[in-house]
């Protein structure tokens, strides 16, 4: 065999699985030719100095994907019928540029190229503002993999396809009792359906309730993640403005035939208002009346400082579904802020009526979600770690947030509006500044620093200078340096 074989034992891909891509490579492009005689794998072993078992694991995957075969008595071969797509086809890890065939896209792939669906988190950033993520640093994960190894054997209850494609029974039933105890949400739990995150609910809700061309109300501004997927399944969207108190719910008066309304009350996307206790009984009377389903993301609920409370027993403001009369509310949770995003545990809670229906959307989409981590989330619950987890949390992010607060007022001095200071885990700040978004965030990326601008969240009101400042991933003295910095690029 003519062939030239460079291997590398530095390099971290095992050597049987190179050498398999290189002779597979040379299939693809020709250099070994259908019916040729490779060389035995005791030969091609000593040529290139690497033991015999090596070349015979790189062989057997080429035998059993049809690249060669064995004919006894004779030796091994390039296969002799292979598909000729296969040797059209460019190769995937060749260095040759190779021209992209254009794939034809559905309706649904083509929303998906809007560039503000890019990937926007920087990690390499020494200081990152981005928001959205906790203290991954002190989530107690010593007791986490003590729960886990509970159910981390071959336990076929945790490794089979689920009874139940709506979650773990026990699990549900965790979840009721605390939505009741901590948000005042009222369900049974069979009503709580599992799912991977906030983010599936909205895109299951959005496939069984909104038509194409059907009119989905949402915040302006709002959270891209919501307004893209009612997008992605062709809904016409009507934006409805934000002030300090929530949504603009006088200016649903004229919204007619909606299909659903979607809102992030206790903590508003990106705002940081708390909808105003008038504000939701108003919105729950409108939706009962127009006949449209609320969808209540009730992002950011657990951390609220001392802000914004029901006046009369200044307890904090309950969930709109907790204050439904009508059935007009699906109730949306994660555990991605209060626990880790990476779980892709949330959940959905839906009137009686959808519970058949999201349970075999969610069967269609993915089976189920993880059962392991459901196990884990469960004792997790029940045995009052949750709570407790969210209350020292509460603590660390309301000393975060002072701190951010401070550094602010410190080192921009009548330079920044803070809003939305009293709830969640971000803050967004609109700074007086003549830089734009792309000039600030620009600067301040070449001092290491991590923003988001808030533009992309507005639809149809215009924004200028607002960026999201995540502050519970941060330590005090990171965020002191972060604000330090961003001082130097304003005052610049
Ligand atoms: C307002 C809002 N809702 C939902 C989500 C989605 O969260 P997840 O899918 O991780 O539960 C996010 C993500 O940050 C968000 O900001």
């Amino acid at each position: 065999m003519d062939l030239v074989i460079t291997l590398n034992e530095q390099a971290p891909l095992p050597l049987h699985r190179q050498l398999y891509d290189e002779l597979r490579r040379a299939i693809l492009t020709g250099r070994l030719l259908p019916k040729q005689r490779i060389p035995s794998t005791r030969a091609l072993a000593k040529s290139l100095g690497i033991s015999r078992a090596t070349v015979t694991l790189s062989y057997e995957q080429l035998l059993s994907e049809g690249y060669l075969e064995t004919t006894v008595g004779s030796g091994t071969f390039v296969c002799a019928q292979l598909p000729d797509d296969l040797l059209q086809s460019s190769p995937v890890e060749s260095d040759r540029p190779f021209t992209q065939r254009p794939v034809p896209l559905s309706a649904y792939g083509m929303t998906l190229l809007a560039p503000e669906l890019a990937k926007v988190r920087d990690s390499t950033l020494e200081l990152n503002f981005s928001y959205g993520r906790p203290a991954f640093d002190h989530f107690p994960m010593d007791l986490w993999r003590r729960l886990l190894s509970r159910y981390c054997h071959l336990n076929p209850a945790c490794m089979d396809y689920a009874a139940d494609s709506g979650g773990y029974l026990p699990l549900r039933q965790a979840i009721a009792h605390y939505l009741s105890r901590a948000r005042a949400v009222l369900c049974d739990p069979e009503q709580v359906i599992i799912l991977n995150g906030s983010q599936q609910a909205l895109d299951l809700i959005t496939r069984l309730l909104v038509d194409r061309d059907d009119r989905v109300v949402l915040e302006d501004p709002g959270y891209l993640g919501a307004r893209r997927t009612f997008l992605a399944h062709g809904a016409t969207l009507h934006p409805v403005p934000v002030d300090q108190s929530g949504l603009m719910v006088q200016a649903l008066a004229d919204v007619q035939n909606a299909k659903l309304i979607y809102v992030t009350p206790s903590h508003q996307f990106p705002t940081g208002a708390v909808l105003s206790l008038p504000r939701r009984l108003e919105l729950l009377s409108w939706a009962q009346k127009t006949g449209t389903i609320i969808l209540e993301d009730d992002y950011d609920s657990e951390y609220r400082y001392g802000g914004r409370t029901n006046a009369q027993d200044n307890r904090p403001i309950p969930a709109l579904q907790g204050l439904d009369i009508g059935q007009s509310v699906i109730y949306i949770g994660t555990f991605s802020k209060v626990l880790f995003p990476a779980l892709r545990l949330g959940y959905v809670v839906v009137p009686p009526t959808l519970i058949d229906l999201i349970t075999r959307a969610k069967w269609l989409c993915d089976r189920q979600s993880p059962l392991l981590e459901q196990y884990v989330l469960t004792d997790f619950i029940n045995e009052g770690h949750l709570e407790r987890h969210i209350r020292r949390m509460r603590s660390l992010y309301d000393q975060r947030r002072q701190c951010l607060v401070a550094a602010l007022a410190q080192h921009l001095p009548n330079t920044v509006t803070i809003l939305g200071e009293n709830a969640g885990i971000h803050v967004m700040v609109k700074f007086h500044t003549h830089l734009s978004d792309a000039e600030l965030l620009q600067r301040v990326t070449q001092m290491q620093v991590g923003l988001m601008s808030a533009q992309p969240c507005y639809l149809n009101a215009q924004s200028s200078s607002e960026f999201i400042f995540g502050y519970a991933e941060l330590s005090e003295s990171q965020i002191e340096e972060g604000i330090r910095r961003l001082a130097l690029v304003l005052r610049s």
